[in-house]
């Protein structure tokens, strides 16, 4: 009998092409939840990956290179769709991440909403449509991912592809009155009515989609009313079902906590603590992991630990924060500009502050790896993760899972995908409110360990519990079940008061 074939179609490959100092190329494997979790999926069922590796070319794909991109992964095919130069600057650069990405995360003063864009978004959509759809063996679930690629269902279409397809939005989906400033809103809309089930973080993207479906695209049949709560609901649109649903994305958890465990990540970790500038045994290190972007809320963070700083005094010296900013996205002036804001601030807190034998703020612009990150993980006393926005946030995640102590706590915001499964755990921050972040600081510092450990114990058990491939199942079950019901109803969590007494507090 045939098998099965999956195919999943995401705009980076889990692999990236390099080009080395000699002129050589490179391939370097991927890692990440998403390549952990689809992995087996795909080596099960005969599976396709088709993405982008990364790397310029002007020409298309120069074949020669194909057997080394093949062999950076087993177990499943990989078809790699190459951009030009062109193509970089106005679907990457442009369309993708100076139009969804600001918009859709709510930063509309970022977006440059230039036609080119458009145009070169839909040629590239289309291009991905074409790979598919040239390697698309007779599958029987097509997987698109992420902001880059709606338009990539539709195009299936018109090459009267009639395969299940479905997509998944890994950043928000925005309320109507940001969404509808975009020039193209109703072909993006129109053309996510073209895939069979959309997957989305949180329960307040799905209303938003939903609210923005019922004004846009005015023939699309759905009880508002009921979809308001229910985990996966169906949409009637042109005679056709279409599946929206809520699957919170998640980490690997054992992979994590198991790194967490071995031995050089805990000489690592005992390392960090006593080599940070100034640190003594009762020193707390506070930590800070996010790729380089305006919607981390990085410099927000930072004001918000100086205005700590400037507050309570008595932790001079007894407070390190370590912030790893990680490079993304260069080419684009938020992204450069961001960087030196990032720069200024550590270096006016630390120029504030430090002392001969004290650093206050400690800043890393790179990659580091895997271990490095599991050790930095292991060695804080606060994980500071304070998005403006965000689709989930995984950072927050993979410090959960490897927090092995159970002594660390987790400042979250309340405007990160995460915040609606550990609303009641972790301390929640308005990013925005840099005094409250300040006060958040210093209500973490001075926690009793019994309320640490329980709360961090619960994070820990949210985590294992829905890990990666219980999304994983979540969505493919969704795609195929005929009750719907069965589908537990998602938490919700709607920012009103802050979890500890902000009146209380010494305002100096
Ligand atoms: C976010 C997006 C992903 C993207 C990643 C890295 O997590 O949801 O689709 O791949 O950022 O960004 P980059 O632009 O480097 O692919």
């Amino acid at each position: 009998m045939k098998k099965s074939h999956i195919i999943i179609v995401s705009n980076r490959l889990p692999l990236i092409l390099k080009k080395t100092e000699d002129g050589k190329i490179e391939v370097e494997k991927g890692a990440g939840g998403l390549v952990t979790a689809m992995a087996p999926i795909l080596k099960n069922r005969n599976g396709t990956w088709v993405g982008w590796p990364g790397y310029v070319q002007e020409s298309d794909m120069d074949d020669t290179m194909l057997p080394e991109i093949q062999k950076a992964v087993s177990g499943y095919s990989v078809k790699p769709v190459m951009l030009n130069s062109d193509e970089l600057k106005k679907f990457y650069e442009g369309f993708s991440n100076s139009i969804i990405w600001p918009l859709f995360h709510g930063f509309i003063g970022k977006c440059l909403f230039l036609p080119e864009y458009w145009a070169s978004y839909q040629a590239v959509n289309k291009k991905f449509a074409l790979t598919v759809y040239q390697n698309a063996d007779d599958p029987d679930f097509i997987w698109v991912h992420d902001y880059q690629l709606i338009l990539v269902g539709a195009q299936l279409q018109k090459f009267h592809k009639r395969t299940p397809i479905g997509f998944f939005l890994h950043i928000p989906f925005p309320p109507i009155d940001t969404f509808i400033r975009c020039p193209w809103r109703f072909e993006l809309l129109s053309a996510m009515l073209e895939y069979d089930i959309i997957g989305f973080h949180t329960i307040l993207s799905k209303r938003n989609f939903i609210g923005c479906i019922k004004k846009i695209i005015q023939d699309a049949q759905i009880d508002a009313k009921k979809a308001f709560d229910e985990t996966v609901s169906e949409l009637r649109f042109n005679n056709r079902v279409i599946r929206i649903g809520v699957f919170p994305i998640s980490i690997d958890y054992n992979e994590f906590f198991l790194h967490a465990w071995d031995s050089d990540v805990y000489k690592r970790s005992k390392e960090i603590r006593n080599n940070a500038p100034g640190t003594k045994l009762d020193t707390k290190i506070l930590l800070g992991v996010d790729r380089l972007d305006y919607t981390k809320g990085i410099p927000e963070r930072l004001k918000a630990f100086k205005r700590f700083l400037t507050r309570f005094p008595k932790f001079h010296k007894k407070v390190h924060f370590i912030q790893l900013v990680v490079p993304s996205r260069r080419e684009i002036t938020a992204y450069a500009d961001l960087k030196l804001k990032i720069e200024q601030l550590v270096g006016e807190i630390n120029g504030l502050f430090s002392t001969n034998d004290w650093l206050p703020v400690q800043y890393m612009f790179r990659n580091l790896e895997r271990n490095e990150l599991i050790s930095l993980y292991r060695a804080c006393d606060i994980a500071l993760v304070t998005p403006l926005k965000d689709g989930m946030n995984l950072i927050a995640k993979e410090y959960c899972a490897c927090n092995i102590d159970e002594k660390g706590v987790l400042i979250l915001s309340e405007f990160a995908g995460a915040a609606h499964q550990f609303y009641q755990d972790a301390v929640l921050v308005n990013p925005y409110d840099i005094e409250g972040t300040a006060s958040a600081i210093y209500m973490a510092l001075n926690m009793p360990l019994e309320e640490k450990s329980q709360r961090m114990r619960n994070l820990r058990e949210n985590v294992k519990n829905k890990d990666i491939f219980w999304w994983l199942n979540s969505f493919l079950n969704a795609a195929i079940e005929k009750d719907l019901s069965s589908f537990p109803q998602v938490d919700e969590y709607f920012p009103c008061k802050p979890d500890f007494e902000l009146q209380s507090m010494v305002f100096l």
